[in-house]
């Protein structure tokens, strides 16, 4: 949804934009084509491989790459006297096609790689680790909470006897655990994309620093400056869906030191993705693309 992306945005050429998700540089490429010289866009990963990606923007003085979690934008921002001075920040959530594809990030249930799952391996610890010390009941709250996985206590059960006998360190093992108790019945998805969708928003903690950046981003807003959010999933959807209804509706909010911000939505329903894009890429079947704007 890259044109819509774009519209929504309605990039002023010398504006200050924050791309939180640079992933292979796709979005921030197509802001930068319509940024002027004084235009400036600060792009943030969380992932070391993804942030280094796109040698050929590297000399691009307008562009400021940072490894950063969207979550942690305010600071960062402020640090760069850019609070309240945003004209416009994107979020294009989730995992990214070269983190999924890649076996050794451990994403992919379709391919044998360590169990790890995290977008910044440099923090935090792989699923393996947490799943060989977490209780049962931890195990089946994460599946049930961000995957709604229906056999998450069965499947935490037979984790944890497993695990007795062998440490789960592969995506492989897990798959073909979860299989065993995913077994029967027709079945629209491969029987552990729901237990590897849970373990992996659990070990990022993508629904917090959704929160987080949400409150941060919006902040950090000048007026007529839009926050525009795709998102893939129900889970984010929902958050986004209520953050930015509450803050349409309140009358004001405490703001960024300048006094009071309002805000409004962009539009009232989500946008989804067309048939022609959808054909083009299955995936954009569950995109919806939201916006807010600040008015005051
Ligand atoms: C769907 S991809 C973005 C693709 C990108 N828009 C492009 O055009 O190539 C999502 C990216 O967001 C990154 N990401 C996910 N959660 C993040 C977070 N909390 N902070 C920073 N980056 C994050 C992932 O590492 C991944 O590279």
């Amino acid at each position: 949804m890259l044109a819509e992306v774009l519209d929504v945005l309605a990039i002023t050429p010398d504006g200050c934009y924050l791309d939180g998700t640079f992933g292979r540089g796709g979005h921030s490429a197509a802001i930068l084509s319509r940024l002027g010289p004084a235009g400036r866009l600060i792009a943030l990963d969380r992932d070391p491989a993804a942030i280094d990606s796109r040698q050929d923007l590297a000399a691009d003085p307008r562009l400021e790459r940072i490894h950063a979690r969207f979550g942690d934008a305010g600071p960062l921002l402020a640090a760069r006297g850019l609070a309240g001075r945003l004209q416009g920040a994107l979020l294009d959530l989730g995992v990214s096609s070269p983190q999924l594809d890649d076996p050794e990030r451990g994403f992919s249930f379709r391919a044998d790689g360590p169990l790890d799952m995290r977008m910044d391996p440099s923090r935090g610890q792989p699923v393996s680790a947490w799943l060989a010390t977490a209780s049962e009941r931890e195990i089946s709250d994460c599946l049930w909470q961000y995957g709604e996985e229906r056999r998450s206590r069965q499947i935490a059960a037979r984790i944890c006897r497993e695990r007795e006998v062998e440490p789960l360190t592969t995506t492989r093992q897990l798959a073909t655990l979860v299989a065993a108790v995913n077994r029967g019945g027709a079945q629209r998805i491969d029987p552990a994309t729901r237990t590897f969708q849970a373990l992996r928003i659990f070990i990022n903690e993508e629904l917090e620093q959704l929160q987080r950046a949400l409150r941060e981003l919006t902040a950090a807003l000048a007026v007529a400056g839009r926050l525009v959010v795709l998102s893939f999933h129900s889970l984010e959807d929902r958050i986004v869906k209520r953050f930015f209804r509450d803050l349409a509706q309140a009358r004001e909010t405490a703001g960024t030191g300048a006094g009071a911000s309002r805000f409004q939505l962009v539009f009232r329903r989500s946008l989804t993705a067309d048939d022609a894009e959808i054909a083009r890429n299955p995936r954009a079947r569950s995109a919806r693309l939201r916006a807010l704007e600040r008015v005051a």
